[in-house]
């Protein structure tokens, strides 16, 4: 695996796959690579000529400082994994190769980028959309891999993409959990072990809500999830949020949306550390 920092030397190794006739695949990440991430690395390994994986921990995306200071930083490893996985190109770049000037772009896709996430992190997916349009201009991929853990992440990408006129196509990988089911997240290596041992109960509780969702309503089925989580000494529900799975709205019957899900995200211990998951319902 070739390892790139600068865009220069990512593109002169993709001038040779492109000029090969090869097929390009993008993985962007921030490092911390887990089996989440290796899952999307393999599939793109599977589907693509070239797999090109960023590791870039993106400032632009942290509207928290201390959130962006305590993030894992794991490049050997996350080499390692990439070579184990059949990444052909890594691209690690400086902040500086990225943002030799501050990127002033300022991207608007309502409601996606307004609900949830979007509400509670201001400038979040401002930075996803600098970042990810940037790395796809550089590599110009025939396909993108994305994590649904991330949901929303996925809708405001997709506009993005659709608003920029970037000809690729947007593959949504499933989430990889943990065996007692917690989702993988690069933030869970920041648990302390009893921290560690709460948070399954977030995805116990999405689980159990599909089986209420049944005889019950929207509005009951949301409090029912927020409370037993709440009932966790230790688990804070920051949303529970039911929602059109296309338009990312609230919905108020379970009849309104063709599918649905319910998008949560959870403060677990004393620094707090944010997890988010989603359950699909239809
Ligand atoms: O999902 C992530 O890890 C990041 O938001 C992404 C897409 C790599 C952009 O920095």
């Amino acid at each position: 695996m070739k390892v790139t920092k600068t865009i220069k030397e990512l593109q002169a190794c993709l001038a040779e796959a492109r000029a090969a006739g090869k097929t390009v695949g993008l993985v962007p990440t921030m490092g911390a690579l887990h089996a989440g991430h290796a899952s999307l690395v393999r599939r793109s390994v599977d589907e693509n000529d070239v797999t090109v994986v960023s590791i870039f921990l993106n400032p632009t995306q942290f509207n928290d400082a201390r959130d962006l200071e305590r993030y894992p930083r794991t490049l050997d490893a996350d080499c390692a994994i990439l070579e184990d996985c059949g990444a052909q190109i890594a691209f690690a770049p400086s902040v500086e190769e990225i943002y030799p000037e501050p990127d002033t772009r300022h991207f608007s896709y309502p409601p996606t980028d307004e609900v949830m996430e979007g509400a509670r992190r201001p400038g979040h997916f401002n930075g996803v959309c600098q970042i990810v349009s940037k790395l796809f201009a550089w590599v110009e991929p025939d396909q993108a891999y994305f994590g649904e853990k991330d949901f929303q992440q996925i809708a405001v990408i997709r506009r993005m993409a659709a608003d920029l006129g970037f000809k690729l196509k947007i593959v949504p990988c499933p989430v990889v959990r943990e065996a007692d089911g917690l989702a993988m997240s690069s933030r869970n290596t920041l648990l302390s072990p009893s921290e560690r041992a709460l948070a399954p109960r977030i995805y116990e509780a999405l689980v159990a809500s599909r089986y209420f969702a049944q005889s019950h309503s929207v509005a009951q089925t949301i409090q029912y999830v927020v409370s037993r989580i709440n009932a966790v000494e230790g688990l804070c529900v920051e949303y529970y949020s039911i929602v059109d799975a296309d338009s990312l709205l609230d919905i108020r019957s379970w009849d309104e949306a063709a599918s649905v899900v319910g998008c949560i995200t959870v403060y677990c211990g004393e620094k707090p550390i944010r997890l988010i998951d989603h359950i699909r319902y239809k």
